[in-house]
């Protein structure tokens, strides 16, 4: 079956007691049971919903894996995956990532006696060299944000394999419509669940899904023991509106990805710009790993303009393009991601990507491709 096909139905394309097309909003806390030792397969929402468990069962089938857990936020889903390691263990990550998941390592989880190592895992003799006898994961957001480095996930997952590590791939940036980390090789598979797959700018959501098989049998144990304890899941009704948004979520991301090219095309050619980085462009050094290991190239561009002030002003020269935070809505948005997404993010590592203040993230939405262009050449010029 074709991915289109398989977003539009999801895991059950109605729902089984009364044949709706639209499965029902459970929107309750709890619910009865029959007797004592008797129960209807749910006991308390925050454990288990019928609502969530379709989202969840029909995401475990877009990104091709065992087990999901939709969660309240990304960060909560990211959260809930660093909660696997222990005191001791040695963690290699992308040295671009969203700022808030440096910030949740870096002043959260360290805490707890973890060691979190920045490097570029573009480079795999780099990873190779950096991995501990205590390494126990590598995480990698790739296409990365904002700074669109792209990882090879298969040679990661070979080499964090043969080293007793598992591989996490937030796949935010592309979907499963574009990128299945999972049938390459990674272990586990984080979301945004607020980017493309909500895709309206309207829910904050988040997802852990597992790879099948019994490797990661001891994972998909602990993260089902954390999903219930901590309470971080999804709302019913924030569910059901995820469940409708991945409907269509191959429409929007190929519409997303079409402009896309067209504004980098068009964004290259500027006399404003002095850098750009969109994995669909031939010159991206990762173009062909993103061809071989994705079947898209998303909808991300950051560019880099000729001043600081000239980025800062075209922030509220705009007139269509929203400047706002966040990613992946039908809506363009520009973000300043020195002063919103990677505030908090150490200068130094910063300072190694080449994130600077000018830096511009546009994430491309579904309108017409000419009329951004207009907005962005009004706002630029
Ligand atoms: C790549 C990436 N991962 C995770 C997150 C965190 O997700 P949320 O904002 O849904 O908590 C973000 C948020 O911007 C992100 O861009």
């Amino acid at each position: 079956m074709k991915a289109i096909t398989r977003e539009v139905h999801g895991y059950q394309s109605w729902d089984k007691t009364t044949g709706a097309i639209s499965q029902p909003i459970y929107q309750t806390a709890t619910f009865r049971h029959p007797g004592f030792r008797q129960s209807t397969g749910y006991d308390y929402s925050r454990s288990s919903n019928p609502t969530r468990e379709s989202l969840e069962k029909s995401l475990a089938l877009l990104e091709e894996g065992e087990r999901c857990w939709a969660f309240s936020s990304g960060m909560a889903a990211i959260g809930a995956v660093l909660k696997l390691f222990q005191p001791g263990d040695h963690v290699l990550l992308s040295e671009d990532l969203y700022g808030g998941t440096v910030r949740l390592c870096n002043c959260v989880y360290s805490r707890y006696g973890i060691t979190f190592e920045y490097i570029d895992t573009s480079d795999i003799r780099l990873v190779s060299q950096h991995l501990r006898p205590n390494t126990r994961g590598i995480y990698v957001e790739t296409p990365s944000n904002p700074m669109m480095m792209v990882s090879d996930i298969q040679a990661l997952s070979q080499l964090a394999h043969t080293s007793g590590a598992r591989l996490i791939v937030d796949n935010t940036f592309l979907s499963p419509h574009f990128q299945k980390p999972l049938t390459l090789g990674a272990d586990l598979v984080v979301h945004s669940g607020t980017k493309y797959l909500g895709g309206h700018n309207d829910i904050i959501a988040g997802f852990v899904i597992a790879a099948a098989g019994n490797k990661g049998e001891a994972d998909r144990v602990a993260l089902e023991l954390i999903y219930k304890s901590e309470g971080a899941s999804l709302g019913p009704f924030d569910s059901w509106l995820m469940l409708r948004s991945l409907k269509t979520l191959g429409l929007r991301v190929e519409r997303q990805a079409a402009n896309a090219l067209k504004i980098a095309q068009w964004l290259k050619k500027q006399p404003f710009v002095t850098d750009i980085y969109y994995v669909g462009l031939p010159e991206h050094p990762s173009y062909a790993l993103s061809q071989k290991q994705a079947t898209g190239f998303g909808s991300m561009i950051s560019f880099k303009v000729t001043s600081a002030a000239l980025a800062q002003k075209s922030l509220s020269r705009l007139q269509l393009i929203c400047f706002a935070e966040s990613l992946g809505g039908v809506e363009s948005l520009l973000t300043y991601p020195i002063a919103q997404t990677h505030q908090e993010t150490p200068p130094e590592l910063l300072a190694r990507v080449g994130l600077d203040d000018r830096l511009l993230r546009l994430s491309v939405g579904i309108e017409d491709a000419e009329d951004l262009i207009a907005d962005l050449e009004q706002a630029l010029s």
